[in-house]
């Protein structure tokens, strides 16, 4: 990295640019840097302009305030006056509370004006003893990531971290909030409402990402829809606990960011020891939500080591036999996957020892020999035969205390030494960052690979991390048991290269841009009825890639809701994500099972397109139908869904625009129901005649979209002749 030292304003102001975004960044001040602007496209400029930038965001001094303007820093500090969230609180043993960093070096690296670049800001506080770099990166996807690293340079003494958050300024027209909440079964629902002038601050203190995180905390210009409106977002990188925020301030300022929360006397810095925060992740759009989270999928497609080859169709056994193994139903399953399409056969929890039921054996990772005589291998030498991957469920980092490995080591459960916190699912936490304990699952789960041949682990994590501490030193553990998680995760991948890994925390409760690093798709909920997992799906799909959504055909009747639904409006659910079979096929009928047959082969044909397109949703007037589509990068492709959610205003639904398309290409439009069915009401006249009609024309008039019964979907196939 060229060092460029701070001795000129205009090399200490830097100018990114990417994918429609501009970042200016300004380290003129002695202390803290500053965004200047983050947000829609500057065109060049020069270094006059961006001083002029510079000097015109200077605000006026405002009355009852310190005697200075009050400027919004990347970490502020109440030593340049701010009286709202501070970037920073610790102190050392209750003195040295308040910090006031000075910028010391400056180092940038700036890509060509279109790739991004990025910036390194050193700074010291030689009174309280501190050092903190920041790095600023604006993406190639223009996505604005930065983190923060502290150390503790005092020459002795403790320095006891209590928060540290970054926050980027948005302008004061961001006027609405949209983030998100959740529980089981219904992760990620959004909630819209205006910014008002204080503290919408979403705290997850769950020691996992949690079912009501919000994954994205989104502020725009009120009305901001999936393809229009000004919108900015971030996202906290971290799957412990952690905070997102926006505040208003009462002199106008907008801020919008996070960081880890810290559980008290977590973090505890000696002398030479650092801190690192996670990144926290910003997208901008000036034409909405759709192309902000492009940004999000472009970025994880871009990810070291993410898997290339197409995703095959899984079979997961869970919601077939629960905790009923038994060798001749799961071969039975495997032989009707193998049948209809499969390629990846996961065999979900209860092959363990003592796991009958979800209150005992986890912990202990040795195959269960009352069930499985054998072992595993004449189930996993079956599935293989049929040509199809095997892949296991495991939950790692939880224990029961009735296992083994608890009875024999009761101090690897993670607690407060006192007392054990209560029961989650009949588990405890069991503590990574105890190197024996963690030696002990590393090997276990390292045997479990090298003893039979698995490509994939679905790793869940059920437990909320309540009380979670190191019941030796009596400490705080939730930093640490989440690094401890990660570096098991890579260090299984490192030992068995190709080694597949899907998040799961009781369905879709571990999503976020780090544990994604990690792992290579996430189960997005356990809730699979498709009329939830329409709308489950939808939302997730802004930070997650398709390819990376676990989405399942479960049996008619879902078992989390107990509506019934076609199997073409579970198959099309499906098919808009990372498609997979959980449902006892022994109970399905031969015509279901020549169905998803063809639903399978539709998948197939399309994921290519599927897991690299770009994803377009439509904003529809009426609530009730829901549009999405997949573009293929050279635009010569889409794949359309038209969904009636419930029943609608209007019926039939009248034109429906396809966004994303190229305006100059012309497409044949098809149906791909391969029963031909189109639609349950009625389907419009051009549905047979596959008609051929530009791309301006579909974006700015549309088609007459299909008059579908409530709870189903259509989709259509879009080519460029
Ligand atoms: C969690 C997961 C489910 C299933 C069960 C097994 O709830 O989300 O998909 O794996 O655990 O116990």
């Amino acid at each position: 990295m060229p060092r460029l030292h701070a001795d000129r304003d205009e090399r200490r102001r830097v100018y990114l640019r990417a994918r429609e975004t501009s970042v200016v960044l300004d380290a003129t001040s002695a202390g803290m840097p500053m965004i200047l602007h983050w947000g829609s496209d500057l065109g060049d400029l020069d270094v006059e302009e961006l001083a002029a930038l510079a000097s015109t965001s200077v605000p006026i001094l405002a009355p009852s305030t310190v005697d200075h303007p009050v400027m919004a820093t990347l970490l502020p500090e109440p030593s340049t006056g701010w009286p709202w969230t501070p970037g920073i609180e610790g102190h050392r043993s209750g003195t040295d509370f308040s910090t006031a960093f000075r910028l010391t070096e400056w180092d940038t690296v700036v890509g060509t004006a279109v790739a991004g670049g990025s910036a390194r800001v050193c700074l010291v506080d030689d009174s309280i003893g501190l050092e903190l770099v920041i790095d600023v990166e604006l993406t190639e996807e223009g996505l604005l990531r930065t983190r923060a690293v502290l150390t503790n340079c005092g020459a002795s003494g403790d320095y006891t971290l209590d928060a540290l958050a970054l926050l980027l300024p948005v302008p004061g027209r961001a006027d609405e909030i949209l983030d998100f909440s959740g529980r089981h079964l219904r992760e990620r629902a959004p909630q819209r409402h205006p910014l008002a002038v204080g503290v919408h601050r979403r705290e997850g203190r769950r020691g996992r990402t949690g079912l009501d995180s919000t994954m994205l905390m989104c502020v725009g210009v009120t009305g901001f829809g999936f393809g229009h409106g000004e919108v900015w977002a971030v996202h906290t990188a971290w799957s412990g606990n952690h905070l997102s925020l926006t505040e208003r301030t009462s002199l106008g300022h907008v801020m919008l960011g996070g960081g880890e929360l810290l559980m008290p006397g977590e973090v505890v810095l000696a002398p030479g020891e650092r801190y690192t925060s996670p990144w926290v992740v910003g997208s901008y759009s000036s034409h909405g939500l759709d192309d902000l989270s492009s940004r999000f999928h472009d970025f994880l497609r871009s990810r070291v080591g993410r898997p290339t080859t197409p995703r095959p169709v899984v079979m997961n056994t869970w919601e077939a036999v629960y905790f009923d193994h038994d060798l001749a139903t799961l071969t039975r399953l495997a032989d009707l996957g193998a049948s209809v399409g499969v390629e990846r056969f996961v065999l979900d929890d209860g092959w363990f020892r003592q796991r009958r039921s979800d209150s005992a054996g986890l912990g202990d990772w040795f195959v269960d020999e009352t069930v499985w005589p054998d072992g595993l291998s004449p189930l996993v030498d079956h599935v293989r035969s049929l040509g199809m991957q095997f892949g296991i469920w495991v939950e790692p980092e939880m224990i029961n205390m009735d296992s083994d490995v608890a009875r024999e080591h009761p101090q690897w459960v993670m607690g407060t030494g006192y007392r054990l916190p209560p029961e989650g699912r009949h588990q405890q936490v069991i503590d990574l960052a105890n190197p024996e304990a963690y030696q002990f699952v590393l090997e276990r789960l390292d045997a479990l690979l090298t003893e039979n041949p698995i490509d994939y682990l679905k790793w869940d994590h059920n437990r909320d991390l309540v009380e979670a501490g190191h019941p030796l030193t009596r400490r705080a553990g939730v930093h640490d048991q989440t690094a401890a998680a990660y570096r098991l995760m890579d260090a299984l991948k490192a030992r068995h290269p190709g080694l597949e890994i899907e998040s799961c925390s009781s369905g879709g409760g571990r999503v976020d841009l780090e544990v994604l690093m990690h792992t290579d798709r996430i189960w997005t909920s356990d809730c699979i009825d498709p009329l939830e997992r329409q709308s489950i799906q939808r939302w997730t799909s802004l930070l997650v890639p398709l390819e990376m959504l676990g989405a399942h055909v479960a049996a008619p009747r879902s078992h989390t809701t107990g509506r019934r639904h076609d199997l073409d409006f579970r198959a099309v659910t499906a098919l808009f994500g990372h498609f997979g079979i959980e449902w006892d096929l022994t109970s399905a009928t031969a015509d279901e099972l020549k169905q998803l047959a063809e639903w399978v082969c539709v998948y197939k044909r399309f994921r290519s397109l599927l897991h690299q397109g770009t994803l377009h949703r439509a904003d529809h007037p009426d609530p009730a139908y829901w549009m999405h589509t997949v573009v293929s990068k050279d635009g010569t492709e889409a794949l359309v869904a038209f969904v009636a959610m419930a029943t609608g205003f209007a019926s039939p639904p009248g034109r429906v625009c396809v966004p994303g398309l190229r305006p100059n290409l012309r497409y044949r439009i098809t149906p791909v129901d391969p029963r031909d069915q189109g639609s349950a009401l009625g389907a419009p006249s051009w549905w047979a005649q596959a008609p051929v009609i530009s791309g301006a024309v579909l974006g700015a008039v549309g088609i007459q979209g299909p008059a579908l019964f409530p709870e189903h979907a259509s989709v259509v196939h879009l080519v460029a002749v």
